[in-house]
């Protein structure tokens, strides 16, 4: 296998397609298990929202579809190619090419302005300098951040940070953006906020987007919503009234007792 894998989106293979995830963590002689058998595929250009009660292992889903971590058993797939599990270089180019990570807690640098953060990404990447600043304008303006572009990560709110964090991780125009609870610690318009710069750019750039959320309001702006529960998805609601149709999520909910 080569360990620069090219992701050609061919007609027959999804986005993503994770098969048969096992991952457990060893706690002294015990063996917790975490994902026991894991199945979900994302099609390009679909939102799908993961909810699940905490410590049921969403975090740990993400970090094995971005190689942070290696799973056990079972394997994951970006637009019909493997993730070479094996190989640090290749891990590294899948999160500098192909995925972008929101993590819960925004990871910002503390001395770079706004702009800066944002452009980080794709300053390690390369390409023309021109197309690069574009890019991150046209971020900040998504973002609606425009105006704090030379401000320092100290000087925003916390929503305001995510919201950078977010435009951070789409700045290299990934194929697949995984969002680990977003929304969790943000006031209710940036929440807002947050969930339509993620179908802005779903809708304009066909990317794929993995959201975790605890919020069923914000999983309702999801095409799908998938819920995890005793290491598997145990059921999900596709959400064909937009984001007012909360009813199918919460009698799913309910369902599964989450
Ligand atoms: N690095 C680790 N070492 C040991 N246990 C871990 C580690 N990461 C996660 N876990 C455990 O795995 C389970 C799932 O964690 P996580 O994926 O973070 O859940 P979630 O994101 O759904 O809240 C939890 O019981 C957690 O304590
Ligand atoms: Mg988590």
């Amino acid at each position: 296998m080569t360990d620069s894998p090219t992701l050609s989106t061919t007609e027959t293979s999804p986005a993503l397609s994770v098969t048969g995830l096992r991952k457990s963590y060893e706690l002294g002689k015990d063996s917790i298990p975490v994902l026991q058998g894991l199945s979900l595929d994302v099609q390009a250009g679909e939102l799908v929202a993961i909810m699940g009660p905490s410590g049921s292992g969403k975090t740990t889903l993400l970090n094995c579809i971005a190689a942070i971590d290696r799973p056990d058993d079972g394997g994951v797939e970006l637009a019909g190619t493997a993730i070479d599990y094996g190989s640090e270089r290749a891990r590294t180019l899948l999160r500098r090419r192909d995925i972008g990570i929101v993590f819960q807690f925004f990871n910002l640098i503390p001395t770079l302005s706004v702009r800066e953060n944002i452009a980080l990404p794709q300053q390690i990447a390369g390409g023309a300098r021109d197309e690069r600043e574009a890019r991150v304008t046209d971020l900040l303006e998504r973002v609606g951040l425009n105006a704090r572009s030379a401000h320092l990560p100290h000087q925003l709110s916390g929503g305001e940070m995510q919201l950078v964090s977010i435009a951070r991780a789409l700045v290299h125009r990934p194929a697949l953006l995984l969002a680990d609870e977003p929304t969790g610690n943000v006031n209710p318009a940036i929440g807002r906020s947050i969930l339509q710069t993620l179908r802005d750019t779903v809708r304009e750039e066909g990317t794929s987007v993995l959201l975790v959320t605890h919020s069923p309001e914000h999983a309702a702006w999801a095409d799908r919503i998938c819920f995890l529960k005793e290491g598997v998805i145990a059921g999900s609601v596709t959400q064909s009234g937009g984001p007012e149709n909360l009813a199918p999520i919460y009698a799913e909910l309910q369902r599964l007792g989450i």
